[in-house]
């Protein structure tokens, strides 16, 4: 083949809005894309495919993507042509009514539980002219082969385009539990489980391509592997398949943290729990989401745990680790919750003492059981739930890191600041991000560091 003959070198630019799965499906989309003949760039105005891979979980969502759209659309048509995929749960949910709305501008619209089509489908709009949709979902068997069929095409570069020091591992698709409130097993389906040896590949290539820190990501970790154990695809310990795959991975040769979300504390163990006194490679942090701190608005939500089988959890963990950080997720203004609902939340906030909370104002979803229960609580009421949660919040965390001065601890370096160079940016074991000075590289290095000051976002330290 002469030089002429090569296939022309493309370019993609990827938006990934919302969750850490759709960081790991734009890795994944790269991959695919990779093999096409693409490489990843920063800005659409280079680019020959740009990627919306979008979020659905709250409200918005589909506004931020008409708008995206719209500002894409005046980009084609003052500098160039450049195809238009849009993919994630709001392609899922929208379906063709997107590319209506958004005057045939798109090209291409994936759910995330077909992006495998997405190199096949971009051809397919060059030959048809016309946009090619697929979304919903396959059967279990059929899902299970195509991620067979894409093992080879792990994810090697992060999306940043850097081997980068801490990458998300998939090991679960989907979502079986219909909480009240959740868009996600609509638009993501039911659970489907990566088979344990491919979830090692990924890992033993990420750290092959420079990674020290996996983070294993699913809806719901906890129930891993359960969909394979009923079809007899893998065999478990007594401790379930989502202890087997933590134990296995913790064995990889060169990693050095391992992470894992979301855990639902239903399915939370304590044989689990006692995996972080063992190994330290865990960490002592854990994301724990709780949503509300009512046994009654628990139920409504239909969580499946009651706030006394929360307690037990985070008893387990921290008797195993007492100083275990722990962060949650809480929806204020759930369709009912009365004052006192909410006062229970922060008495949970404050008994608890989160490192961090993911807060959110109840956002009603088309589809799902919530959306049409009566006694919507008035926004302005949510909002200032909002705050008032936050702002108790904000306080424990500022108290939590100030805790930190004077420590020693073992910082995983991750990455340089962008805006100050010799500043580096790491992990303690319990997941305060430090910052420090150093004229050398630190991308990667595990380092002591004394830490000196802390305020809510983070701690400053100096290296040992
Ligand atoms: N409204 C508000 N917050 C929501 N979450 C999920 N669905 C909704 C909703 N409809 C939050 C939950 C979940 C996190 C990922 O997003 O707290 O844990
Ligand atoms: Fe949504 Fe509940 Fe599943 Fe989490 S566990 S993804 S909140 S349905």
């Amino acid at each position: 083949m002469t030089t002429t003959d090569q296939p022309k070198q493309k370019k993609v630019h990827i938006e990934t809005w919302g969750c850490q799965m759709n960081v790991a499906d734009s890795e994944k989309m790269l991959a695919m894309l990779k093999t096409e003949n693409y490489q990843l760039c920063d800005t659409p105005e280079e680019s020959d495919l740009v990627i919306l891979n979008t979020c659905h979980i709250r409200e918005k969502a589909r506004h931020k993507v008409i708008s995206r759209l719209g500002v894409l659309r005046e980009l084609k048509e003052k500098n160039h042509n450049f195809q238009i995929a849009v993919t994630g749960c709001v392609a899922q949910a929208e379906g063709k009514q997107l590319i209506q709305d958004s005057e045939r501008n798109i090209d291409v619209l994936l759910g995330p539980g077909k992006i495998d089509e997405l190199p096949r489908l971009l051809k397919e709009k060059v030959i048809s002219g016309k946009p090619q949709i697929s979304i919903g979902f396959r059967r279990h068997e059929e899902q299970l082969e195509i991620i067979k069929e894409q093992a080879s095409l792990a994810p090697t570069e992060s999306l940043a385009g850097k081997n980068e020091v801490s990458r998300f591992v998939n090991i679960q698709q989907g979502c079986n539990n219909f909480c009240t409130f959740c868009v996600v097993p609509f638009t993501r389906g039911r659970e489907v489980s990566e088979h344990p040896n491919q979830i090692l590949d990924n890992i033993k290539n990420m750290i092959a391509t420079g990674a020290k820190e996996i983070t294993l990501l699913g809806q719901n970790v906890n129930s891993y592997g359960l969909d394979l154990v009923e079809r007899g695809d893998i065999t478990a310990s007594s401790s379930g398949p989502f202890y087997d795959i933590l134990s296995k991975s913790l064995q990889v040769d060169g990693l050095e943290r391992l992470r894992f979300t979301t855990s639902n504390p239903h399915d939370f163990t304590e044989d689990l729990a006692n995996l972080y006194r063992d190994n330290p490679k865990l960490g002592r942090y854990i994301h724990l989401p709780v949503q509300s701190g009512s046994d009654r608005i628990l139920a409504e939500m239909k969580r499946k745990v009651t706030l006394e089988e929360y307690w037990q959890r985070i008893h387990w963990l921290r008797d195993a680790v007492p100083d275990m950080a722990i962060s949650t997720d809480l929806i204020v203004g759930f369709p009912g919750e009365t004052e006192e609902d909410f006062q229970a939340t922060l008495d949970l906030v404050e008994r608890v003492r989160y490192s961090f909370i993911f807060a959110f104002k109840y956002s009603s979803r088309k589809g799902t059981a919530a959306a049409r229960f009566k006694n919507q609580v008035q926004d302005a009421e949510a909002s200032s739930r909002l705050a008032k949660l936050n702002a108790i919040q904000n306080q424990i965390t500022i108290e939590e890191n100030e805790k930190e001065c004077g420590l020693t601890r073992e910082v995983l370096f991750l990455y340089e600041s962008k805006k100050e160079p010799n500043v580096w940016y790491g992990r303690t074991p319990h997941f305060r991000l430090v910052r420090a000075r150093s004229e050398r590289q630190l991308a990667g290095v595990t380092a002591q560091v004394r830490i000196l000051t802390a305020n809510k976002t983070a701690l400053e330290g100096e290296l040992i």
